[in-house]
């Protein structure tokens, strides 16, 4: 189905990991992009760098893919970059809920290309993840803020337990037009429209090495589990895919009209 005139098209792609998935994403996001025509694209780069955290170079390259905006997660400061990324570049969100006076914002209203404008909060878990401000409350401030410029809003709810996400879903249905999870790269299928309108799904998935463990590489992530040591983990190389959602709202209302998972794998030759 091609998005009406009315209706706006939103894409969301999950965490991008490493050097494979910045390669899976440049391969394969301009097919997506081609077939299904978003109006704005949102992805999470929280594993663009080596696996750990975000910097100038992988920020660029999704924004080169084409991202509008970039959200984060747990991983946001694993590079020391990040710190001057986030306030450098607004469209690098990290988590809202973070203590007062860290740096960047967890929200920000963006013009898509169309000239629509679209409200993006990016939140973190507090459940099996560390210590965080209240999810619920500050993003439900949060959403309410920028409803006032526009009924478009797009969450990222990044965390572990899919009850707390869903809970959130719930907390904003008919405030938020779609709330998607990430953190566990594990694509969810529950995706669904709740009850007063917004769209909804546990996790979106990862974009990267699907050989492996969640994106990392799998015999240093048995090792791991077999021996309990610390080793190193690189992102995975094989079977590399994109996990996507892709959502339409009206434009008007901000009514989630239709959610859907897009997964894309690159075939190697
Ligand atoms: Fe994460």
């Amino acid at each position: 189905m091609v998005a009406g005139n009315e209706s706006f098209r939103i894409l969301f792609v999950g965490d991008v990991v490493g050097r494979p998935g910045r390669r899976a994403l440049r391969e394969l996001l301009p097919h997506i992009l081609e077939e299904e025509r978003p109006h704005f694209v949102i992805i999470n780069s929280e594993n663009s760098a080596g696996g750990f955290g975000v910097n100038r170079r992988s920020a660029k390259a999704l924004f080169d893919a084409g991202a509008d905006v970039l959200t984060n997660g747990n991983h946001t400061w694993d590079k020391v970059e990040a710190f001057e990324l986030v306030d450098e570049d607004p469209r690098v969100l990290r988590p809202e809920n973070l203590p007062p006076g860290t740096p960047g914002c967890g929200c920000g209203v963006f013009e898509a290309k169309c000239g629509t404008r679209v409200g993006v909060l990016n939140v973190i878990g507090r459940v099996f993840m560390n210590p965080a401000e209240d999810p619920f409350r500050a993003g439900r401030r949060m959403l309410d803020d920028m409803r006032a410029e526009t009924p478009l809003l797009f969450v990222d709810f990044h965390g572990e337990a899919t009850s707390e996400k869903q809970a959130f879903g719930w907390h904003v249905d008919g405030l938020a037009t779609a709330v998607v999870g990430t953190h566990t790269h594990v694509p969810t299928a529950d995706s669904r429209i709740l009850k007063n309108g917004t769209a909804y799904q546990s996790d979106a998935g990862m974009t990267g090495g699907y050989e492996g463990v969640i994106g990392m590489d799998r015999d240093a992530s048995l090792r791991r589990f077999l021996t309990g040591y610390p080793i190193r983990f690189e992102p995975a190389t094989g079977d590399l895919r994109l996990d996507a959602v892709l959502i339409d709202a009206d434009k008007q209302t901000g009514r989630a009209t239709a959610i859907r998972r897009v997964q894309k794998r690159l075939l190697e030759g």
